[in-house]
């Protein structure tokens, strides 16, 4: 098996993200905690895929979990943000306090935007983004209280492009003799 992609999210974009990279690249899609650990093995590459809540990746305690088998792996991880793109120091910073330290040089990795539908979301999570939203309406920083969806198959494709061209055999001219 060549490679595989390990998900999770709570309410669906990243499973979409998921689903779409797993047909264009030919990979199983499996929700972290239920793959083998010989699936894990076997791959070369792996692409991980997690939501964030509260400044966690979803699969932040996953990748504590599995660090020293991922960091032999050819690694990608995309991350489901309600952040705009366009902020990149908070993005940045996600992944530096998310990822584990071993891995955080070895991973290519892309943030791609997410949903939100407030009338989907658990009672638990309802609170704690009007918590969220009440709290930061005085600076310019403000969590938004209203449904949106930035889910869009273009924004996988500089990831799909990633890991087509890591498949890629070496070229003759420059393969070692
Ligand atoms: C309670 C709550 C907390 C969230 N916290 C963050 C956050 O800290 N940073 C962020 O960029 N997005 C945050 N989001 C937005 C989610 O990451 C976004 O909705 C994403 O699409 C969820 O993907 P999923 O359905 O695959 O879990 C939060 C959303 C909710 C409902």
């Amino acid at each position: 098996m060549k490679g595989i992609i390990i998900y999770k999210g709570k309410y669906g974009a990243t499973r979409q993200y998921a689903d779409w990279l797993s047909s264009a690249l030919d990979f199983y899609a499996v929700e972290a905690g239920y793959e083998y650990q010989e699936q894990l093995a076997l791959c070369s590459y792996i692409i991980i895929g997690t939501s964030v809540y509260l400044g966690k990746f979803q699969l932040r305690g996953w990748l504590r979990k599995h660090r020293q088998l991922l960091a032999g792996k050819k690694l990608f991880l995309f991350v489901v943000t309600g952040t705009p793109l366009h902020e990149k120091n908070k993005l940045l910073a996600y992944y530096q306090t998310n990822m584990p330290a071993e891995l955080r040089d070895k991973c290519q990795y892309y943030f791609v935007p997410g949903k939100l539908t407030v009338r989907q979301l658990s009672p638990v999570d309802r609170l704690v983004l009007r918590v969220g939203a009440w709290l930061t309406q005085r600076n310019g920083n403000k969590i938004t209280l209203e449904d949106y969806n930035g889910v869009k198959r273009e924004y996988i494709v500089p990831l799909l492009n990633a890991v087509k061209g890591a498949q890629l055999p070496p070229h003759p001219l420059y393969r070692a003799k």
